[in-house]
């Protein structure tokens, strides 16, 4: 009775340190850090975790990669008493140790998804031998995901056969299905949080460059309304002071004067025209460009611009590269950046030009928070100059931003070569820091095809004449100014102030205007719009469109460029004359 006693009370401790085991090993699987570990450490405080609870030897974690049991991470008894985590490393950490589904005891487990236990591992055909490895007994356990799907497998061994009991069994099943629901919640939580700080990050540069595109076009909408006025005032101002000059005597005192007119009002005219190329509202003629050839055109002036304590480098890219653009305005990008690397390596340096062809991916757009994919052609430009801190670097394509000494920069060299890049639906990025030089990244769309082989242009002096002509122009200045210089040549002249006027004169006249000179943005009636009813009272009459704005306007009122004569604003008496004369000569 009293041996009895004695059993069923040895009985009911054994199964009460099991129960307690049982809770401690749960509770430190459920106090485990799943933030801010990586899933070798998070694995391995899992097992420790086990390991103190458990009466086991050894214990191990493969996980399923590409259909192999990988080993991930082991513990033994001695590393838990040494404490020797490297140890651990070297036992268990190799990724040699594998073992393929269906394949040993733990393979089994994954195949049949369930526990598997051998007992005695020397006399069990299933038993696989682990090198260095002395097994008398083993338990694998499937580790499921929370859909089911198993994960790994998991794996405790004793050097003593028969080690373990049902009770083992049992509690490793329910630790196992717990295990898998916490390696799971690990797995998507890490993926949440790096999923969102990769948004935040995509999501504060798509900001960044929204307002940074927001601020560009106004200042652009306010640089490019000012310079609109300004063009008209400066051809006015250019074209009296020419007509001032012409009446002048060669050796005339005050000739001196109108001369400086002329050349502030140069200077004034290139200001603008800055603006307007910022503002992507400079009349541009964009046709098929290759780039290569543009670089290669420019490097002798800007080896000239740089001086000769900078050296240049052009490593051009063997494909042939080209773009739809504006020959002229690549050019002053060129220029611009050159000069600018120029100033900034006082003490010499280098300057390197290179062309490459380049894909805006869907990658290159998360990363840099703007771009539209497509094939590009790419242009650095890179010196080894003084640099820019983050605070310079924000700024430097607003009109007028200079960090140089008054009279040494206007600060539109940058905005002009911003424009332009715009204008012609590319982009532009800047890498740079203080003392570390700066990069210059133009991405142009590319084009297939060819450049048409450039023709000359020859000077032709301008001739006089003494045809009729009519000038339709809202602005007075540009249109006294024009009337009185085409006068001065032997023209007849006859002015409107906007199209229905120009339409009533054009009526009264219709037999002797021998070319009508249309502005073509006016008040009542666009210049288009005139042409088209002059067309109606006298079919073939001649027709010569002037404009200060982009070819983007002039085409939305349907003057496309290249199908009628155009003449654009600012213009030179010269040029004014020369194209007059072309057009009534139909040349
Ligand atoms: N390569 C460079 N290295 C260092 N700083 C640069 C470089 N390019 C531009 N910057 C900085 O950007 C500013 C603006 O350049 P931007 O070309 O627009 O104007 P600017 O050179 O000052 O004057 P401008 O070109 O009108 O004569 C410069 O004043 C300079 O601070
Ligand atoms: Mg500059």
């Amino acid at each position: 009775m009293a041996k009895d006693f004695s059993e069923s009370f040895r009985e009911l401790n054994g199964r009460f340190i099991h129960l307690l085991d049982s809770f401690s090993a749960l509770s430190a699987l459920s106090s485990l850090e799943l933030r801010n570990v990586d899933e070798p450490t998070m694995l391995r405080n899992a097992l420790k975790g086990l390991m103190q609870n458990l009466d086991i030897e050894t214990c191990s974690i493969f996980l399923l990669k590409d259909g192999q049991l990988v080993n991930s991470t082991g513990l033994s008894w001695d590393d838990l008493v040494n404490g020797e985590e490297a140890s651990a490393l070297k036992t268990w950490d190799s990724s040699t140790l594998t073992a393929s589904i269906g394949e040993g005891i733990m393979g089994l487990a994954v195949k049949n998804r369930a526990l598997q236990h051998c007992r005695d591992c020397s006399a069990d055909s299933r038993f696989k031998e682990v090198p260095d490895q002395e097994i008398g007994s083993l338990i694998s356990i499937p580790i499921f995901q929370m859909g089911g799907e198993v994960l790994g497998v998991l794996n405790i061994s004793h050097t003593k056969p028969h080690f373990f009991t049902e009770w083992h069994e049992r509690f490793l099943s329910v630790y196992c299905h717990c295990f898998g629901q916490l390696l799971s919640n690990y797995r998507l939580l890490n993926h949440m949080e790096l999923e969102i700080e990769r948004r935040i990050e995509e999501r504060k540069k798509l900001e960044a460059q929204l307002l940074h595109a927001q601020k560009m076009e106004a200042v652009g909408l306010l640089a490019g309304g000012v310079a609109h006025d300004f063009n008209n005032i400066i051809t006015a101002i250019t074209g009296y002071a020419h007509l001032l000059s012409m009446r002048m005597d060669a050796d005339d005192p005050l000739r001196h004067f109108s001369e400086q007119i002329i050349a502030s009002s140069e200077r004034a005219a290139n200001l603008t025209q800055g603006l307007l190329a910022f503002s992507r509202k400079q009349v541009i003629n964009p046709q098929p460009v290759n780039v290569n050839e543009i670089i290669m055109r420019v490097e002798k002036l800007l080896r000239r611009l740089i001086g000769e304590d900078i050296a240049l480098g052009a490593e051009i890219c063997d494909r042939e590269l080209f773009v739809m653009a504006d020959k002229g305005q690549l050019e002053q990008i060129m220029i611009n950046l050159a000069t600018n690397a120029r100033d900034a390596m006082p003490d010499g340096g280098e300057l390197t030009i290179s062309t490459g062809h380049e894909e805006i991916t869907d990658d290159f757009i998360k990363a840099h928070g703007f771009g539209a994919p497509g094939e590009y052609v790419c242009v650095s430009v890179t010196d080894t100059g003084i640099g820019m801190d983050e605070k310079t670097r924000e700024k430097i394509f607003e009109p007028f931003y200079t960090t140089k000494e008054v009279g040494k920069g206007t600060g539109l060299g940058l905005a002009i070569v911003y424009g332009i890049v715009s204008q012609q639906n590319g982009y532009i990025t800047v890498s740079s820091g203080p003392g570390e030089g700066t990069s210059f990244r133009i991405y142009l769309p590319a084009i297939e095809g060819r450049a048409e082989e450039a023709v000359s242009e020859e000077h032709v002096l301008p001739a006089s004449g003494s045809e009729t002509l009519l000038i339709a122009e809202d602005d007075d200045d540009v249109r006294k100014f024009d009337a009185a210089i085409l006068e001065q040549f032997g023209y007849r002249v006859l002015t409107a102030v906007d199209g229905a006027d120009a339409l009533r004169i054009f009526a009264d006249h219709k037999d002797v205007i021998d070319l009508a000179i249309l502005d073509v943005v006016m008040p009542m009636k666009n210049g288009k719009e005139v042409h088209d009813v002059i067309q109606k009272i006298r079919p073939g009459a001649r027709v010569l469109f002037t404009s200060g704005y982009t070819a983007d306007i002039i085409n939305r009122k349907g003057v496309m460029r290249g199908e009628f004569e155009f003449i654009e604003k600012p213009h030179s008496p010269l040029e004014l004359l020369k194209k007059v004369r072309d057009v009534l000569d139909g040349m």
